[in-house]
């Protein structure tokens, strides 16, 4: 027989090395997701589980649009693919427009890649180039942030700030430091918002700098709100801090919008929630309502142009992807954007913010929370973590929700929420009730 014809036990889960997951654990108990609809996911049994993280703080249109998906298959049915080398196709150019039209301050020019961490290898190689091409090729140092996740390329887990990276791989970039994180429960906890302390934590820019030679560093990236390390808003002033002393030194401000970009916050980038504008922003996820992957880089007109020089038959960047701008993409992207114009979703997110946040506010005092912070669509629900064991409780949580029919996310002790934005105020209800409910249950 064959290696083809070999019948495929469905239930066999252990050819998949799957991702971010503990493996054996989950083996042992999977739970596994087959359809989703709406706010909604279906497991392969029907039980139907409120989806409180728009997947993976991705699918903010909510699932199964169906004019995204008429307009990918009809794409698939038209042309596959196009190399985006020496060629374009059409959707691809019309994309890139349709994104430019949105962009706030200067950002001007629209990169494609297929994921965030693309995303931030890119940016990060374009900051690097820039500075090349007008004749400052000693600014090679980056500077993120304690904290900051920026996928996982090599680029952004250097410029991240989680500690595993070190310890599994060891390996980083060269040049690159950290500012301090801006998580402060001890002067914050249970802000409604921006947190009123911390914008000083931004002048240990300039100490870096300092240490480093400004003339030396090319780009400062961070989250605006710090997404995967446990919703981390950013405290007032702080981003205009950062802008500041970035603009005096010559600096590139990278805004890292992989979860931030198109709606979480109520407006389509954090860019304009804060009116900090950065020179670069990447961004993936909702940029397709994460129907086929895509991530972008949005850089200024000053940026674009400083690599519009020399003759004119040379690569003016020398990096891409086989798949950046695939047509299968493009079209869910502008089914994508159609779909946040015409229902007004990010006006939506904005005016149920407030509701969002009363709800959310309203589980201090449940078992287990110590803090508790949001912004648009986004809450962290941080747990006392059990004496010896961190992560173990809010992963207890997530299971006992799970069951109970929803969805959240874990990071450590820290419970982060981010529903669709399409999410209604009794089902914004449900979330809160299910997850006190499992916060009561579990020890
Ligand atoms: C801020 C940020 N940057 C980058 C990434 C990486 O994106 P991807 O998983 O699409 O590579 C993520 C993913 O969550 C993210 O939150």
């Amino acid at each position: 027989m064959s290696a083809a014809s070999l019948p495929v036990d469905p239930n066999n889960l252990e050819a998949l090395w799957m991702p971010f997951t503990a493996n054996r654990q989950f083996k042992r108990k999977p739970r596994l997701l087959s359809r989703a609809e709406g706010m909604y996911y279906y497991t392969p049994d029907n039980r139907q589980v409120l989806d409180g993280t728009a997947g993976l703080w991705c699918v903010n249109a909510g699932h199964g649009r169906k004019s995204i998906v008429e307009a990918i298959q009809k794409q698939a049915a038209t042309m596959d693919f196009a190399p985006g080398f020496q060629m374009g196709h059409p959707l691809s150019f019309e994309f890139a427009a349709r994104l430019q039209a949105m962009l706030p301050g200067d950002l001007n020019q629209v990169f494609f890649t297929n994921s965030g961490s693309e995303s931030v290898d890119t940016a990060l190689k374009i900051a690097l180039a820039y500075h090349r091409a007008r004749g400052e090729a000693q600014r090679v140092r980056f500077i993120g942030r304690e904290r900051g996740y920026h996928g996982v390329g090599f680029g952004g887990i250097s410029v991240g700030g989680i500690a595993p990276n070190r310890k599994q791989f060891g390996l980083q970039l060269p040049y690159v430091d950290h500012l301090p994180h801006t998580h402060d429960p001890a002067r914050n906890a249970y802000s409604k918002g921006q947190p009123e302390h911390g914008a000083e934590l931004a002048d240990r820019l300039e100490s870096i700098l300092a240490l480093h030679d400004p003339s030396t560093v090319a780009a400062v990236i961070v989250e605006p709100v710090a997404g995967s390390t446990g919703v981390l808003i950013p405290p007032k002033g702080y981003l205009e801090k950062l802008r500041a002393i970035c603009s005096k030194h010559g600096i590139l401000l990278i805004f890292d919008e992989v979860i931030t970009g198109f709606g979480r916050l109520g407006t389509a980038f954090a860019a304009e929630r804060f009116a900090v504008m950065p020179d670069l922003m990447t961004v993936a996820k909702g940029i397709t309502n994460a129907a086929v992957p895509m991530g972008a880089v949005f850089a200024t007109k000053a940026i674009y142009d400083a690599f519009m020089n020399g003759p004119e038959n040379t690569i003016e960047f020398f990096h891409g992807y086989t798949y950046s701008g695939h047509p299968l993409a493009c079209a869910a992207g502008i089914a994508t954007l159609d779909v946040y114009r015409d229902e007004g979703l990010f006006a939506r997110a904005a005016d149920l913010a407030p509701y969002w946040e009363a709800t959310m506010h309203a589980l201090k005092g449940t078992r287990h929370v110590v803090d508790i912070r949001n912004l648009g669509l986004v809450a962290g629900i941080e747990l006392e973590p059990r004496a010896g064991a961190p992560g173990t409780r809010a992963y207890d949580v997530l299971v006992d929700c799970f069951e109970a029919g929803l969805l959240i996310r874990t990071t450590g002790d820290i419970v982060a929420l981010s529903p669709p934005l399409i999410v209604q105020k009794p089902q914004i209800d449900q979330m809160a009730e299910m997850l006190s409910a499992a916060l009561r249950r579990v020890a």
